[in-house]
């Protein structure tokens, strides 16, 4: 893990996709707010509470989300993660489920919930844990957010399968193809076994490969493989494309880029209601849009 992961320090950008976040699930409090429905809300990768923030450090930012400089030069502010933000939103959630794989994390999330009806934390890959509680989410009288955040490849197709499936569940994704998933598609083709089956578990299919590469025979007959350019497009195309299969509506992706504006992210919301679709684009429509 990189000492910036460890560290809890996210670049400025951060902030745009937890601010999303927040207008959403006000949004949705909202929406729902006279409707008998039990409203859950799960954050898979729930993080710490608080992150520090570098900001005027703009000439240290090589990583897309956190990297591995020191930043004890930095000026610093803190933001509240998702966790706090759910908690706090008015008209919130009757229960909610959060999720890390890092045991210091979830005890910090432990101490904040301490005493809280209806919260639950749980030490684990998110994946397993997500597709094991979801038969329990499809329910008439349930309505509920998946907020799924991942540094890379981790968030796996089956989970979103069972997500979809539940028929109450919406999904705020955010899919860190420009950067951390591109990282993993090498440009000679030759893609170590654990990334291709990480990309593969992701996508929910080997297309990617297709996407990513094309091969040819050269004049003497060998096979040459190449990257194709703009694959980050192409692959955010195929996602949102399977994501269309699974879901009734999908929102037009909202791209985040950091300070230099390099794209790193795109922020993605699918749901099985029109009016979560209203909403998320309205809300998505506040940063910058790429076509679907
Ligand atoms: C981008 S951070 C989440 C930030 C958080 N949503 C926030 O708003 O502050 C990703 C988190 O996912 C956790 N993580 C990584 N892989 C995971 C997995 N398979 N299941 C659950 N948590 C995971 C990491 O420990 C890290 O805390």
């Amino acid at each position: 893990m990189k000492k910036g992961h460890r560290e809890n320090t996210v670049g400025p950008w951060a902030a745009a996709k937890l601010d999303a976040l927040e207008a959403y699930l006000k949004f949705y409090g909202t929406a729902l707010s006279k409707q008998p429905f039990t409203r859950v809300y799960i954050d898979a990768f729930a993080g710490a509470c608080v992150t520090k923030v570098r900001v005027n450090d703009a000439a240290s930012e090589p990583s897309p989300f956190f990297d591995d400089l020191d930043d004890t030069t930095a000026q610093a502010e803190f933001i509240l993660g998702s966790p706090v933000r759910a908690l706090s939103v008015p008209n919130g959630f009757h229960q909610h489920y959060f999720f890390d794989l890092d045991e210091t994390r979830a005890e910090t999330l432990r101490d904040l919930v301490k005493g809280k009806d209806g919260v639950k934390v749980q030490v684990g890959d998110c994946n397993p844990l997500i597709r094991q509680l979801a038969p329990s989410l499809k329910k008439r009288n349930l309505r509920g957010i998946a907020f799924l955040d991942p540094y890379g490849a981790h968030l796996e197709w089956t989970t979103l399968e069972a997500l979809a499936d539940t028929g109450t569940m919406e999904v705020v994704i955010n899919f860190p193809v420009a950067m951390a998933i591109n990282r993993l598609i090498t440009r000679s083709g030759d893609v170590p076994e654990k990334w291709s089956d990480q990309l593969t578990a992701c996508f929910g299919t080997d297309e990617w490969r297709k996407v990513a590469y094309s091969r040819e025979t050269d004049l003497f007959g060998n096979e040459v493989t190449t990257k194709n350019g703009g694959v980050a497009e192409r692959l955010l195309d195929l996602y949102v494309r399977r994501l269309k299969e699974l879901f009734a509506h999908v929102a037009t992706p909202r791209l985040i880029r950091n300070t230099r504006k390099a794209p790193l992210y795109y922020l993605l919301w699918a749901g099985p209601n029109k009016l979560g679709l209203k909403g998320a684009e309205y809300i998505l429509r506040q940063g910058e849009k790429v076509r679907a």
